[in-house]
């Protein structure tokens, strides 16, 4: 308790970062001396030093495990998003942090959102998207505006149609958020886009068949991004399909990308179970399918390591426009929107 005295001496009260050097300046053999309570303070005394803490921090900081991971992630109960329409006002999301708020609940809580009435431009879209957090730059770059042209060596950028898959499995932290604004669909049709919500999708397969779930759950996928010339992109590290906290064991992180999976690290006489429980996955999650016409000024939003997409094929020409937040610059945004910086600074001192 003394290494996070919240002290002025020992933390500083604008960077809230931490200023003394506690395995080279304290005392090993450290005691409590004594205990005293003033008004919303609390004092602890310990060999040469007073301490002192909020009440509220200090008792946040007694919680157990599952509770402490619930406020790390900032969890919603999450619901079954066919209860749609999900939808927040353009206006109120850019005029006050109170729509920030609201908007960051709806994705949190049902897995996307769509935003009406945001002019149909991408300078609109981007100012938009930034009212979260600051956008996120990849090898596509930073805020997209594309037709399909095949400027950027990938499926996205075709007219073809594109099965249920999250984004950048082949990022160790895959984005957060992604944004799509239909700009403008010209002399065609088709191109309905597509959402499944892969926390659903992993609760009817763990009710299907635990076993399938278990090896999702484990078993590392390798991932990879090598269309652009000159790059391939792979993570430091594999992960499974299905990735969750781990203290709390819930389910946070859906990867699944069939056009940029690579190989599975399981010796040859195992790699049947993989396979068997994929299949198992694919087809449950097309149980999850829910379809929705994108339309101008109605961007809409999700949660990239929740909510899987894809579309249907179209012709004519589309022009879209979006961008990336990462998710926990999202979470971020969510918590002190949604619960203030006092609670949220609270949960600093569970880890
Ligand atoms: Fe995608
Ligand atoms: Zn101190």
């Amino acid at each position: 308790i003394r290494d996070h005295c919240r002290c002025p001496t020992c933390f500083h009260p604008e960077t809230k970062q931490r200023l003394i050097e506690t395995f080279l300046e304290l005392p090993e053999d450290i005691h409590i001396l004594d205990v005293r309570e003033e008004g919303d303070l609390v004092q602890i005394v310990s060999d040469g030093h007073t301490s002192q803490y909020p009440r509220d921090w200090l008792a946040a900081s007694a919680l157990k495990g599952k509770t402490r991971a619930v406020g790390r992630q900032g969890t919603t109960d999450e619901t079954d998003f066919k209860q749609t329409p999900v939808e927040v006002e353009y206006a109120k999301v850019m005029e006050s942090d109170e729509g920030v708020g609201e908007w960051l609940l709806l994705i949190r809580k049902y897995g996307f959102a769509y935003v009406n009435g945001c002019p149909a431009t991408p300078e609109a879209t981007e100012k938009l998207l930034e009212r979260i957090s600051y956008i996120r730059n990849t090898h596509y770059g930073a805020f997209w505006d594309f037709t399909a042209n095949m400027a950027a060596k990938d499926t996205a950028y075709t007219t073809l149609a594109i099965g249920s898959h999250t984004d950048t499995t082949y990022f160790s932290d895959p984005c957060g958020l992604q944004m799509f604004h239909l700009l403008s669909h010209t002399g065609g049709q088709g191109g309905k886009s597509l959402l499944s919500d892969g926390f659903a999708t992993a609760k009817a397969l763990r009710d299907e068949d635990p076993q399938a779930y278990k090896i999702l759950s484990e078993v590392p996928v390798h991932s990879h991004a090598s269309g652009n010339e000159g790059l391939s992109i792979q993570p430091f590290q594999t992960y499974p399909v299905l990735n969750h906290d781990t203290q709390s064991g819930e389910l946070i992180q859906v990867r699944w990308n069939t056009t940029d999976r690579a190989a599975i690290d399981l010796p040859l006489e195992d790699m049947d179970l993989w396979y068997k429980a994929a299949r198992k996955w694919a087809r449950q999650l097309e149980h999850h399918h829910y379809w929705e016409q994108l339309r101008p000024e109605r961007p809409l939003i999700f949660d990239n390591w929740r909510v899987l997409h894809g579309r249907s094929n179209f012709t004519g020409k589309r022009r879209l426009c979006g961008g990336y937040i990462n998710h926990d610059d999202f979470i971020s945004r969510f918590k002190m929107t949604n619960f203030g910086e006092t609670k949220v600074l609270e949960q600093v001192s569970l880890g």
